[in-house]
């Protein structure tokens, strides 16, 4: 291969970023924008909050008391945990949750998860142990990973962050577009209430809270279509060739 050739190909990969972390409380449209973003680039999706719902899962499964921290941090210890890409299910999941041996991917969005999941993800040890596999899924291959602490904890060296927000009704009305897709009974005021709680308790929790990275780019999603989000993002620096940055 010739030295020319060898740089055309180094300068296009350089276009990718290896890492995008992508953060914001429930619903801001983070996952739907990570996604996109991820098969635009050709990297892969890795949804964190699907690993803490999936620790939810087991615990609520196993009958593991949820106040029982120690006992539910023994669970995530033990767990078989993988997020894949979608094959052939054309049911309209973004990836494929694997949870000891048992495709999981539509029980992560059961109420009682929602109800369950930030006290869980406040836990110390859970949080240990799925940051530990997140980073060795980073891993795999250039990735476009999503959460509420990629940015400043999982992922900090991360050279593109984002962190998605969107006003509270804006985010209750899109999770119940997305209950009502399923054919799930919604309910407004229960829907807004949830998220509400749960970002209270992600941001104020004492491990890892949620907030923005002091270098990540805030973007407001509200009332502006996922396509009007991803062109914003394609125009940082960061995803300009090499060659025609500063
Ligand atoms: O999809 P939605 O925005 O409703 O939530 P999610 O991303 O599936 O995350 C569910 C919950 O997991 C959050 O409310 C957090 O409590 C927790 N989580 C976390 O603590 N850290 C992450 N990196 C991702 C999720």
């Amino acid at each position: 291969m010739s030295d020319e050739f060898k740089s055309k190909i180094q300068n296009l990969k350089s276009k990718i970023p290896n890492a995008i972390a992508i953060d914001g409380p429930a619903a801001s449209g983070k996952t739907t924008i990570g996604r996109m973003l991820a098969d635009y680039l050709n990297c892969l999706f890795l949804d964190t909050g699907s690993m803490y719902r999936a620790t939810t899962l087991a615990a609520l499964q196993n009958s593991v008391p949820i106040d029982d921290e120690p006992a539910v941090t023994t669970l995530t210890e033990q767990l078989d945990m993988d997020i894949i890409p979608v094959q052939n299910e054309n049911d309209g999941r973004l990836y494929t949750v694997w949870l000891n041996g048992r495709d999981v991917t539509w029980e992560l969005r059961a109420p009682a998860v929602d109800r369950h999941v930030s006290q869980v993800s406040a836990y110390k040890g859970v949080r240990q142990n799925l940051v530990q596999r997140q980073r060795s899924m980073a891993q795999r291959g250039r990735v476009v990973m999503v959460g509420r602490d990629i940015g400043t904890v999982v992922l900090p060296d991360a050279p593109v962050k984002l962190y998605i927000v969107a006003s509270a009704e804006e985010r209750a009305r899109r999770r119940m577009l997305e209950r009502r897709q399923r054919g799930l009974d919604v309910d407004h005021d229960q829907i807004l209430a949830d998220i509400i709680r749960r970002d209270r308790i992600d941001s104020s929790r004492e491990h890892s809270p949620m907030r923005p990275a002091a270098d990540a780019l805030i973007i407001d999603t509200t009332g502006r279509s996922p396509e009007a989000v991803l062109r914003e993002i394609l125009a940082l620096p960061a995803f300009q060739p090499a060659q025609a940055r500063p």
